[in-house]
């Protein structure tokens, strides 16, 4: 085998190959921003000094199927800022 690689190796890769495909396939460049407005602005801050994850605790204080629902068909809710990216400043 060239480099060492076996079977095993292989099936490693295609496995990373299908991680890989599925998160790229998620963001299409049309989901809506998270707006930059007094309910959001917030976040922007524990973005950029927590971090995402950090952010996205708080999202489903309001985007719950009583306060603010999701739209019919919406995706995993979880990691919404893998989808949804910031306003850009
Ligand atoms: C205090 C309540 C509240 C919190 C917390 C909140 N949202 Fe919202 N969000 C709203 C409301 C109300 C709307 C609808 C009105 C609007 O567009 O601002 C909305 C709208 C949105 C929209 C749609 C914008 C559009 O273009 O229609 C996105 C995306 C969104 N929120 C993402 C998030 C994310 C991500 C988080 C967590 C970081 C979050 N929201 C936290 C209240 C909240
Ligand atoms: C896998 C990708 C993905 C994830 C994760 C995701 N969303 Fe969405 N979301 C979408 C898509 C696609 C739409 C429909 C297109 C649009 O309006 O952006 C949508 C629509 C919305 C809307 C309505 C936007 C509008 O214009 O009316 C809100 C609000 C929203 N999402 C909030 C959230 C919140 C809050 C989270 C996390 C709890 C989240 N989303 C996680 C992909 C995602």
């Amino acid at each position: 085998m060239p480099l060492g690689l076996k079977k095993r190796d292989f099936l490693l890769i295609g496995i990373a190959i299908l991680i890989l495909a599925f998160l790229l396939q998620a963001p299409p460049e049309s989901t809506s921003r998270v707006p930059f407005d007094d309910d959001h602005k917030q976040y922007y801050d524990i973005v950029k000094k927590q971090g995402k994850k950090a952010a996205e605790k708080f999202c489903e204080e309001c985007h719950n199927p009583d306060t603010v629902p999701f739209p019919e068909g919406h995706p995993a809710k979880y990691r919404c800022l893998f989808c949804h990216k910031m306003q850009p400043s």
